[in-house]
């Protein structure tokens, strides 16, 4: 199996979070994060034959060699809903020594973490008022910040895996490394793209107040829908406010990243300067992702096509030093 197959089968593994038989009330589960002598607060199960769920591993256990070898003949391991989050917290932990652990190829490390950080975004997203969200997007970027940082070629191992497959709730992610890439490439630092990442996890938080099938429509919205879309902005920044962020970079990332140079954007129609760096950086991956994006309604278009309908069709809307700042780093 190549690669691309492999990443492919992971992503789909681990976005589609209910297979076929497997009752509402469990999660799939990434087994790769689990390595031996680690100590479990959460119980394991699997789906056997019968396609009912069996328990694997009972929780305070710690993960031994026999655990491993019989781990690698399940297919799909799962959580308990109520142990979800004791799980994530798990995640969260693990992606650090992911990061740092040597036996693991470059491109299998940026799998897991995308993986792994595409769930918790997930979960992040479906509970937008938390106050611990805050924490978790931190805890989301930083794997990434340190891949990044660390490989010269992670810029490209990340975007190649992007553009494998394609679901909603990932577009947060994606547009996130995305800026995380820029942010380098750009020579932000470390506390500039720790901000960056979170402004682009939660750019689109406003969504959650918005109704579920203007969201999910396939197609072209009408007027009516497109002004109840456009608030996303201005809501997503007081859910931001409202959970204590208080840095102005992120919040001008939430509210502004619509925003267009000649001042036609939402919500405030800014124009030019007013337009900070981080909704620029935010508007020009946010597009990128959008176009790039396979949904069940539009095929995907390539990076090379997405950026040319960006240079020659939006110059009046988006920052064009930072599209051209993007094909660099595609090309690098
Ligand atoms: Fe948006
Ligand atoms: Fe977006």
């Amino acid at each position: 199996m190549n690669q691309k197959t492999i990443v492919q089968q992971s992503i789909k593994s681990n976005f589609c979070n209910l297979s076929e038989g497997a009752p509402i009330s469990y999660v799939l589960i990434d087994k790769r994060l689990l390595k031996v002598g680690d100590h479990i607060n959460f119980s394991l199960f699997f789906n056997d034959a019968l396609t009912h769920m069996s328990l694997f591993l009972q929780s305070d256990t710690v993960i031994d060699e026999e655990h491993r070898r019989k781990l690698k003949e399940i297919e799909r391991l799962y959580v308990h809903q109520n142990e979800k989050s004791v799980y994530e917290t798990f995640v969260e932990e693990e992606l650090q020594r992911t990061v740092e652990d040597a036996s693991l190829s470059l491109n299998e490390k940026v799998d897991i973490i995308y993986s792994s950080t595409s769930q918790l975004t997930d979960s992040l997203y479906k509970n937008p008022d938390a106050l611990e969200n805050v924490q978790r997007s931190k805890k989301i970027i930083e794997p990434i910040i340190e891949t990044i940082f660390h490989n010269e070629k992670t810029i490209k191992s990340f975007i190649k895996i992007i553009g494998y497959d394609y679901y909603t709730h990932t577009h947060s992610l994606n547009v996130s490394i995305y800026a995380l890439c820029l942010g380098s490439e750009m020579g932000l630092n470390e506390k500039k793209l720790n901000d960056l990442g979170c402004a682009a996890l939660l750019h689109d938080l406003g969504k959650s107040g918005i109704e579920h099938n203007i969201i999910n429509k396939h197609g072209a919205l009408s007027q009516d829908e497109f002004e109840k879309m456009k608030k996303h902005p201005s809501l997503g920044y007081e859910i931001a406010l409202n959970i204590g962020i208080k840095n102005k970079d992120i919040l001008d990332g939430i509210r502004h990243h619509h925003e267009k140079l000649d001042g036609n954007g939402y919500p405030d129609g800014l124009k030019d300067k007013e337009i900070t760096l981080f909704p620029r950086i935010i508007g020009v991956c946010d597009v990128f992702d959008a176009l790039t994006t396979k949904r069940s309604y539009k095929a995907a278009i390539h990076s090379y096509d997405a950026i040319y309908i960006m240079k020659t069709r939006m110059p009046k809307h988006l920052d064009i030093n930072i599209i051209d700042t993007f094909i660099k780093m595609l090309h690098d």
